[in-house]
């Protein structure tokens, strides 16, 4: 079989530049796209420099009717596509009051709506080939909240739930879908931070990205984090709460709000069924 092909969006610069040049190292063929044309020739040619082929994409991300083609050009170009990562990005960073609709417009259709366009763009062919890998990307602002990233946070937490219905959906196919949120000092951490992640290197999240690429992959549905070196998992987790009987009120819910927020003992539910599995088992008491 020839060589895997992976599409990274992105690409021409900070992460998406180490990711697309690790996957190289791993051996795929790239097609590597950034808004930024130069700088996605400039990443290509480096996949050339490592000995793989790759191809460079001038296509912003986001907009209506790009990942079709995005995706359309790869398969005239490789003839199959492996492997997605939803990389690109900007922001956008105001306190929720000082957002505009342009803030909101632009960082979503970047971070969420082209990104669900870019999985539905290769989905088919990954069905078809029944073999595919989806990498997207989030962020500790969407997981954990961050002040002045209402826009961007949002829709960093969305891709998770996409993430994990995606790993549901492509499960009988072979299709792994797991979600990464990286730290690292690029031009975007530095607009947003300043020098707050000084030393944290792209490369270092790279090889997570590659794993979660590769054939090799056990894992889907997964969020990883990942930033100079540490490599962790990051769970959904519930607590066991309370049973409250038909008819309770928010005095009962003020009564049993400690209970109710103690994590300890918590469940980390694998999918909606095992979320469901306590509330559909016991009868609510009368
Ligand atoms: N740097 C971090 O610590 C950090 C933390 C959490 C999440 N992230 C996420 O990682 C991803 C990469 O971030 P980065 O820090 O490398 O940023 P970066 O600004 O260094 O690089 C982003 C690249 O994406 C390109 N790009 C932007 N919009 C595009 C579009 N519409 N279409 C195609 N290309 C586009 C830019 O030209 C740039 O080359 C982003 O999704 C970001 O939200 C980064």
């Amino acid at each position: 079989m020839s060589s895997r092909v992976a599409i990274v969006t992105g690409a021409g610069a900070g992460l998406g530049r180490a990711y697309a040049l690790d996957l190289a190292r791993a051996g795929l063929r790239l097609v590597v796209n950034d808004r930024d044309g130069t700088a996605a020739a400039r990443v290509a040619g480096e996949c050339h420099e490592i000995g793989v082929e790759a191809e460079s994409d001038e296509s912003a991300v986001g907009a209506l009717g790009v990942a079709g083609e995005l995706v359309g050009r790869t398969l005239e170009r490789f003839g199959r596509v492996d492997a997605l990562v939803c990389n690109a990005g900007v922001v956008r960073d105001r306190t929720v009051h000082r957002l505009t609709d342009m803030d909101v417009q632009e960082v979503l259709s970047v971070h969420l709506g082209g990104v669900i366009d870019q999985v539905r763009a290769v989905w088919p062919h990954f069905r078809r080939q029944r073999y595919g890998r989806v990498v997207l990307v989030s962020s500790a602002a969407g997981l954990f909240g961050s002040v002045g990233q209402a826009n961007y946070a949002a829709a960093k937490a969305a891709v998770v739930g996409l993430g994990r219905t995606l790993a549901a959906e492509g499960r009988s196919y072979d299709i792994a879908a797991n979600v990464v949120a990286p730290v690292a000092q690029t031009d975007m951490a530095m607009t947003a931070l300043g020098d707050a992640f000084a030393g944290l290197s792209a490369d270092d999240v790279a090889p997570l990205v590659t794993y979660l690429c590769s054939e090799g992959c056990m894992v889907s549905g997964e969020l990883f984090a990942a930033g100079g070196g540490r490599v962790t998992r990051i769970g959904w987790a519930e607590s066991a709460g309370v049973r409250l009987p038909h008819g309770f009120t928010a005095a009962d819910i003020a009564a049993e709000i400690d209970t109710i927020r103690d994590m300890s003992g918590c469940a980390f539910p694998a999918d909606v069924a095992e979320h469901l599995k306590p509330l559909l088992r016991q009868k609510q008491p009368q």
